[in-house]
């Protein structure tokens, strides 16, 4: 596996264009969704309820990447107030957040900028004025499917948390996961990064891989195998 320098490799920019590089073709009847998460070595997914204490450099850096190619952001209510989401720094990107509540305040900034949307089931409760909704589903609960194929076409960049991604994964909705491994053991009670009903257990595809020099391991999982 190659080993990166993560003071002094000049090339880092290209290791992680190339570990991010989207795939030449896609299904266009649905969107493209590459989930984004990472893990401590024991399975963990937040210290301290945050997922920033298992992160590195070039962690940020991957997950900048990956914004960068992508048209959109799909992301948890849970997540967006946790880590107190901001206005996305890349332009024309959008911020799409999961929630059968939706609430501004837990991320007041990024709710003014315009730049975020409110994904909501259609019997959910009204989205507070000024902020763009997108309705999905019955019942509480956004039917996923329905939004994946909604945003047909486009480059999304699901960043959890462990619930959104695991509703993802479950309903087979993902097709990467850029999964880094932290190398902390920090036990409590987080979840695993990917969290709740099953999903289909065949074997995924490692795409692309490196590791820094702190032991940092970056990981692309594809679910289905590029053509040769
Ligand atoms: N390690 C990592 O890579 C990583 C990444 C992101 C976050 N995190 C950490 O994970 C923790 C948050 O975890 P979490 O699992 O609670 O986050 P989450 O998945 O971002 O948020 C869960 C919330 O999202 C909404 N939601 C998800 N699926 C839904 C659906 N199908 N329909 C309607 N609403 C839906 C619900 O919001 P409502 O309750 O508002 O209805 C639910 O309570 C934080 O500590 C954060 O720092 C870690």
């Amino acid at each position: 596996m190659r080993v990166l320098d993560s003071e002094h490799c000049p090339a880092l920019d290209v290791v992680v264009a190339d570990h991010v590089a989207l795939p030449a073709s896609r299904a266009h009847d649905a969107a493209f969704v590459r989930l984004n998460m990472i893990s401590s070595a024991d399975g963990g997914s937040a210290v301290a309820g945050l997922s920033g204490g298992l992160g590195n450099r070039i962690d940020h850096a991957v997950f900048n990447a990956l914004r960068a190619g992508a048209d959109a952001v799909l992301v948890g209510a849970g997540t967006v107030a946790a880590e107190h989401y901001g206005a996305p720094t890349v332009p024309g990107l959008q911020i799409y957040v999961v929630t059968g509540h939706p609430d501004i305040t837990g991320a007041p900034e990024l709710f003014a900028s315009g730049r975020a949307t409110f994904v909501v089931p259609d019997d959910g409760p009204p989205v507070p004025a000024g902020v763009p909704e997108l309705r999905a589903g019955t019942g509480g609960k956004v039917d996923l499917k329905q939004v994946v194929g909604a945003l047909a076409g486009k480059v999304v960049v699901a960043e959890g948390g462990p619930t959104l991604a695991g509703a993802l994964t479950a309903l087979g909705l993902v097709d990467e996961f850029f999964l880094t491994v932290s190398p902390r053991v920090v036990a409590g009670d987080s979840a695993r990064v990917v969290h709740g009903d099953g999903a289909d257990p065949k074997v995924w595809h490692l795409r692309h891989g490196f590791v820094d020099d702190d032991g940092f391991l970056f990981l692309r999982y594809a679910k289905v195998a590029e053509p040769r």
